[in-house]
């Protein structure tokens, strides 16, 4: 292989249908603004062997927000491969992402490592009668924290004792036991920490969901967390973060390093944000109350 292998990770994209409205709404960025940014600002800064894109591809899941994240991937001239996140409906993202050079392959074998690529919210699916899966009822997925669930975790190890790679890379959209209060999942965080224990040769996991930027381990092993294209939060000191990326370099002997890149525009400044959204990732209220709450002094503000 060309050593170091070269990847350029991108996580949630959220790419937004033209009439539809941004879940969540409040302080979402233009998503095909950031897009552009982060799209120059790589073509400027890095040459990538291929680029790896960590879910959260749609904002709502819809049809022709797939069409419009192929359209935009494939401006790429080397190889892009994605997996879902929970914003993603499973079978839209399943039947609509792909592209020449554009693809959902599950696993990638570069020299002595293999990229296994994993649905971490796999375990909402349901299976159907035919023997496929389907999607949940929404918000379920949407909602979904992580899970694995049986049968994705059986693939993993499965895959694992197939290729007998000597160094296996897991992509995925949400990185097991995140730092944050928000996002935490002791079920999830089992999962994980029981396939580690079987894995030895799982050298370390990208990922994204959390739209905060981050680097931690989980039972010694590395987790790289990329920054989000919809919004972007640094955590210490709380301020609102650009959008941005990050870059890869593999090595044969199975080490591996990344550093996080943003992309400073007066678009997205990088303003401090209050003890609301503090509260929110602190777990302490979740995003539906978060929303009551701006909806209620949204209405004050209208009545005075
Ligand atoms: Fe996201």
């Amino acid at each position: 292989m060309q050593s170091p292998f070269r990847i350029v990770q991108l996580s949630d994209t959220h790419f937004l249908k033209d009439d539809a409205l941004a879940e969540g709404g409040e302080g979402a960025y233009d998503t095909d603004a950031a897009f552009d940014a982060v799209f120059t600002h790589i073509a400027a800064n890095h040459d990538p062997h291929m680029i790896v894109v960590t879910g959260d591809i749609a904002d709502n899941g819809f049809t022709d927000e797939y069409r419009k994240a192929a359209e935009a991937f494939s401006r790429f001239d080397v190889p892009v491969n994605v997996c879902p996140g929970n914003h993603d409906h499973f079978g839209h993202y399943s039947a609509r992402i792909g592209r020449p050079g554009v693809s959902t392959s599950r696993v990638i074998e570069i020299d002595t490592w293999a990229h296994v690529f994993v649905d971490s919210a796999a375990g909402t699916l349901l299976p159907q009668a035919s023997g496929t899966v389907a999607d949940p009822p929404p918000p379920v997925r949407l909602n979904s924290n992580g899970v694995l669930g049986a049968r994705e975790t059986a693939w993993i190890r499965e895959t694992c004792d197939t290729i007998a790679a000597e160094h296996v890379f897991i992509w995925l959209h949400h990185p097991p036991a995140a730092p944050l209060g928000l996002t935490e999942d002791a079920a999830y965080e089992a999962e994980w920490r029981a396939l580690l224990s079987e894995l030895p040769q799982v050298r370390g996991f990208g990922g994204g969901h959390t739209h905060v930027p981050d680097d931690y381990e989980i039972d010694g092993c590395p987790v790289a967390v990329a920054p989000s294209l919809k919004n972007n939060f640094s955590m210490a000191p709380q301020t609102w973060l650009p959008p941005g990326y990050r870059s890869y370099e593999f090595n044969a002997n199975g080490s591996w390093s990344s550093d996080v890149h943003l992309v400073d525009d007066e678009r997205w400044p990088r303003r401090p944000f209050g003890s609301l959204l503090a509260s929110l990732f602190r777990g302490d209220i979740s995003h539906g109350e978060l929303r009551q709450i701006i909806e209620r002094r949204n209405a004050e503000r209208t009545a005075n």
